[in-house]
């Protein structure tokens, strides 16, 4: 297999930055959530890396179940069409579930999908995620913790992908021009 990487144009987040604040944000949503049952809810496939380790950052025995939603398929821009390829598990009416995600981009994904859940019955709806892109403002989002504020380029690794690659990379960064050029 290829080393991915010569595709790189620049690292905008290391491995460490992120450790660092996965650290902070555990230990606010541990405070938030002292005494309480919670559940986080990942979104497959971005947030695998991030539920992986913010469930480790986190002290309480935090339930985990899976969403597959997806509004890109293979392309850069999302779609607006957002679909269920797997629901939860769990009965969440009267629950405090906490939403994870890699990144808000245009906030369809998590508009949608905050609006799905809570017409489900839960006690409280959060979102958690790694990357917020500066479109996210222009939908109305409450977003309770944010990793990493970017500015709007394309980025990949830890959980990104471009067509399904990349998602293995430990940190965030930006993809060299000749990746896409060799895909048109
Ligand atoms: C990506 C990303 C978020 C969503 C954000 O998922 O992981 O879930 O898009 O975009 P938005 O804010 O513009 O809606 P994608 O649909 O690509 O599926 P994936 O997680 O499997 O990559
Ligand atoms: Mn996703
Ligand atoms: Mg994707």
């Amino acid at each position: 297999a290829k080393d991915m990487g010569q595709d790189l144009e620049k690292v905008l987040v290391t491995e460490e930055q992120i450790t660092t604040r996965l650290q902070e944000m555990g230990a606010q949503i541990d405070a938030d959530y002292a005494g309480r049952d919670l559940l986080i809810v990942g979104v497959l496939k971005g947030a695998v890396m991030v539920m992986a380790d913010l469930a480790r950052a986190l002290h309480s025995p935090a339930a985990m179940d899976w969403m597959a939603v997806s509004s890109y398929g293979a392309g850069t821009s999302s779609s607006g069409v957002v679909r269920i390829l797997k629901d939860l598990e769990t009965d969440i009416k009267d629950r405090d579930v906490l939403i994870v995600e890699d990144v808000i981009d245009s906030g369809l994904t998590l508009s949608w999908l905050v609006g799905n859940l809570k017409s489900r019955g839960p006690k409280s709806v959060e979102i958690c995620t790694m990357v917020r892109k500066p479109m996210a403002f222009d939908v109305d989002l409450d977003v309770r913790y944010v990793g990493f504020d970017l500015p709007n380029e394309f980025i990949v690794g830890y959980g990104l992908d471009y067509a399904e690659r990349y998602r293995n990379l430990p940190f965030i960064g930006t993809l060299a021009p000749h990746v896409y050029e060799d895909d048109a």
